[in-house]
């Protein structure tokens, strides 16, 4: 944890509460000049520069980025690091993707040196694209799940994930039992959970590669670990949703195979929902469960258009993050993970507004994953992870956002065209952890 203070000036965005249930006066806050300032990896003051100048420790260098606009760092609330490598695997819908490409590449993690080399790059790519938190499924292999919390913890970044659990329908390599997968998960979550700022997830890959017997286990150690998350699929592709109807005739649908296992419930985020019906949506809605919207991934594996508004439906809002679900998504950015959100809405009739937008990235993300007490936030009391975004990143993104009106284009216009290259710098528990414009170290080739 930093030790010293860390001032940054320039634009502030963040929120309060959520766009999508009331108004901008009581959600979203923007000064124009601001003022940030951390200590000992929180942040302890946040608002106008001439307001709060005073505020300063001494000896403190304030880093000021003028024109730029500084937010809460991204929260990915579904991403799997061991998919890095197979992003852009050519031609197939879910079921066949899995079995031509993600089978065969999750199994190379059996070897614990490729997953250390893998789940390093995978947080230096988060940092890079201004990602803090990332709740991502890790490798059948406990040895995956140590590597990305050690790599995490070098970088002292905020993550969650955990071992994938899979009994059936899988290659036999990638097979753990209801037993093992229990016992594994369990020593896994006693060894990182809470430990600094890492989060262990249960995470059963989908219904149909569970047992009955291991979702049960699975539920069993949410109810002995209640404050760990649970970190799921559901409902992403119409055939996968007639596979589980087949595997489990006993149940009411997709949604009630979970909670019949007991695994619904606040800090429980399911990926996708694509198909989720009214009713399941409701029964999302009453027990807290989240929902993570991976628009770049439903489009490339053809799953189909989830209506973002009907899930925030005022009666029954369901908490909703972005996910980027590396690697059926097709990119690390939540900046063209919104991007892919926005035109997704439109086919659904529903403009998504960039305020909207910039919310699911930080604090709806954080709130899905329970964690919006900690991060998503600039508000005095959160930990200090942020991103700094340019307007001038490129030439053309230059060129459009000297055009702007007000906060909000500018927001939409770095939501639509901003990538990695937008990312100006990322910071960490309140260190700079990425620099886009730092010299390159030396060459160890
Ligand atoms: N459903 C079950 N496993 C996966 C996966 O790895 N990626 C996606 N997109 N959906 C899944
Ligand atoms: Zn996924």
């Amino acid at each position: 944890m930093s030790s010293t203070a860390t001032a940054v000036r320039g634009p502030l965005v963040w929120f309060r509460g959520d766009p999508f249930l009331a108004g901008r006066e009581e959600t979203f806050v923007h000064e124009s000049d601001g003022l940030l300032i951390c200590q000992d990896g929180l942040i302890t003051a946040a608002g106008d520069h001439a307001a709060l100048r005073h505020l300063i420790p001494p000896g403190t260098e304030v880093v000021h980025y003028p024109d730029h606009v500084i937010t809460a760092g991204f929260v990915d609330t579904h991403v799997h690091y061991v998919q890095t490598g197979i992003i852009a695997a050519f031609g197939s819908q879910l079921i066949d993707w899995l079995n031509h490409y993600t089978f065969v590449e999750e199994q190379r993690f059996s070897d614990a040196a490729y997953a250390r080399t893998v789940a390093s790059s995978f947080c230096d790519e988060l940092l890079r694209n201004g990602t803090t938190t990332a709740l991502t499924f890790c490798a059948v292999y406990p040895d995956s799940v140590d590597a990305l919390f050690e790599e995490a913890t070098r970088r002292d970044m905020r993550m969650a994930g955990g071992k994938v659990l899979m009994d059936r329908n899988a290659p036999e390599p990638l097979l753990d039992t209801a037993r093992s997968g229990y016992d594994d998960s369990k020593a896994l979550l006693e060894r990182w959970h809470g430990k600094g700022r890492n989060l262990y997830a249960i995470t059963p890959r989908f219904a149909p590669t569970s047992t009955p017997e291991q979702l049960e286990a699975a539920g069993a150690l949410w109810r002995e670990h209640p404050d760990a998350l649970v970190h799921t699929h559901v409902s992403e592709n119409t055939g996968e949703i007639s596979w589980v109807r087949s595997l489990f005739p006993d149940r009411a649908g997709y949604l009630d195979v979970y909670d019949h296992y007991g695994l619904l419930g606040h800090r429980a985020v399911l990926a996708h929902g694509v198909h989720l019906t009214r009713r399941e949506r409701d029964r999302c809605a009453e027990t807290g469960t989240a929902i993570s919207h991976c628009p770049t991934s439903n489009l490339f594996l053809g799953s189909g258009l989830f209506h973002v508004h009907d899930a925030k439906d005022g009666r029954h809002p369901i908490h909703v993050g972005l996910g980027t679900d590396i690697g059926a998504g097709t990119s690390f950015s939540l900046l063209a993970t919104m991007n892919e959100a926005y035109k997704v809405a439109e086919l659904c009739n529903y403009p998504l507004d960039s305020v909207k937008a910039f919310f699911l990235a930080t604090l709806g993300g954080a709130r899905a994953l329970g964690i919006d007490h900690q991060v998503g936030s600039l508000e005095a009391g959160h930990e200090a992870d942020f991103v700094v975004l340019d307007p001038r990143a490129t030439p053309l993104l230059a060129q459009r956002t000297s055009r702007v009106g007000d906060i909000e284009e500018l927001l939409f216009v770095l939501a639509v065209m901003g990538d990695d290259r937008t990312v100006r710098a990322t910071y960490v528990n309140g260190a700079l952890a990425h620099d886009r414009d730092a010299a390159p170290g030396p060459s160890t080739a």
